[in-house]
């Protein structure tokens, strides 16, 4: 078992009824309550903005009483009071010890930070302005839930605010990944970048796993994930034993996997496997990571730089649906077992046709 961070990180964001943020540059809306927010909740914190938004500051000044970090991919950028940080990693890395961290924008940096994002702080205006820029709909994201809705006011235009806090959904569900990840560990990044966020996920690695998984109990877990690079077109042979020892009639179970090469294949052992167990696969995620086996070692290895800032996103994002889906079908197997139990109670004791009734004669009888 292994235990990894919490996120740390949230957003705060004004926005329009289309979830308009900005246009060329500017806010879409001026709001002194906003601001008020922005500064209340930011304050004593780290501030993580995109160098565009930087460029939109007073004076170029950073946020007082903050610790101010641009993202920019721009090496030699530097200005005076801020931190620099050149990719999603490395943001990551410099906030890990800070207590809160606020995404501030814009739009770029908050499509690339969202995934790493607990917790959303968002003005909404009750309005649509023209806008070139965009926060995305939250609430048509099943993985965000509004847990807060404070009432702003009315500003001069007569335009309405209010002021929603979200939080990830908590699926309440028990979920483990067992992992083999002995390459370069490209697939345990991806778990862990999927645990920083759902942190009740729990990983396994196969190598602690004995006999096989036969003594392996899943049935404490909801969902049971398998995890592994991709080794001569296959998941490790470790992994592949064990679900096939562990896994149990109706187990929820997602894959996840990392290939040097992209072929659609890669999966189809361990599908094969859930099928003969009679398992429920619930979703496949799959991307490429870095390579030096064999003759690729000769020049340097293939696929540098995987899995990807835009491959871990997907995968925060995977996690999130398939969590979803897996609470779904839970909730909708529970209520189908209460709808039977309940119509066995209306029809009361069921009345034995002839047939059975001889049956049953035959066998008291004997
Ligand atoms: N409504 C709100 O709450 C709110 C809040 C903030 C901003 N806004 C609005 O949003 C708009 C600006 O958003 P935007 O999307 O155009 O710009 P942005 O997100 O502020 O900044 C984009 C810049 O971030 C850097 N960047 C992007 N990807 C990166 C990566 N992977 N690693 C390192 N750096 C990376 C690049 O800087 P380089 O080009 O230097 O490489 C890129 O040009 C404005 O209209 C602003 O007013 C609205
Ligand atoms: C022994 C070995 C065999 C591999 N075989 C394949 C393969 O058949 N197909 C492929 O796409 N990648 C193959 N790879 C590359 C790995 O799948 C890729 O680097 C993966 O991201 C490793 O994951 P890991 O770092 O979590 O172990 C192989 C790597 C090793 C070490």
């Amino acid at each position: 078992m292994d235990q990894f961070m919490n996120s740390n990180m949230s957003a705060i964001v004004a926005v329009c009824d289309d979830w308009g943020i900005g246009h060329e540059g500017k806010l879409l809306v001026k709001n002194s309550d906003d601001m008020k927010s922005f500064v209340s909740h930011t304050t004593g914190h780290t501030v993580v903005m995109g160098r565009k938004t930087y460029e939109t500051l007073p004076k170029h000044a950073p946020l007082k009483n903050r610790r101010n970090i641009i993202m920019t991919r721009d090496d030699s950028f530097e200005a005076e009071g801020f931190e620099v940080a050149h990719s999603v990693d490395e943001v990551l890395s410099m906030t890990e010890a800070d207590d809160e961290v606020w995404v501030m924008g814009g739009g770029k940096i908050y499509e690339l930070l969202l995934p790493y994002c607990k917790r959303l702080v968002v003005t909404k205006h009750d309005n649509i302005m023209p806008a070139d820029t965009f926060f995305p709909n939250i609430d048509m994201d099943a993985s965000w839930k509004a847990i807060d809705v404070t009432p702003g006011g009315t500003l001069e235009n007569d335009v309405n605010y209010e002021f929603v806090t979200y939080e990830r959904t908590d699926y309440n569900l028990r979920t483990c990944c067992i992992y083999t990840s002995k390459h370069h560990q490209n697939t345990l990044k991806v778990l862990k970048h999927i645990q920083r966020i759902y942190p009740s996920l729990e990983l396994i690695d196969a190598a602690t796993i004995e006999k096989g998984g036969r003594n392996l109990d899943l049935s404490e877990y909801d969902l049971v994930g398998f995890a592994s690079g991709i080794y001569y077109s296959q998941f490790d042979k470790r992994i592949r034993t064990i679900a096939s020892n562990a896994l149990t009639d109706n187990k929820k179970v997602f894959l996840v996997f990392t290939s040097g090469g992209d072929n659609k294949w890669n999966s189809h052992e361990m599908n094969d496997i859930c099928r003969m167990k009679h398992a429920s696969l619930i979703g496949t995620f799959g991307c490429l990571g870095y390579d030096t086996f064999g003759p690729f070692k000769l020049v340097g290895g293939v696929q540098k730089g995987c899995p990807t800032e835009a491959d871990l996103a997907r995968a925060v994002d995977f996690a999130g649906t398939i969590f979803s889906t897996c609470a779904d079908v839970l909730q909708f197997e529970k209520e189908q077992k209460e709808r039977i139990a309940q119509r066995r109670r209306e029809e009361g004791p069921k009345k034995l046709n002839s047939f059975q009734k001889m049956f049953l004669h035959k066998r008291l009888k004997k």
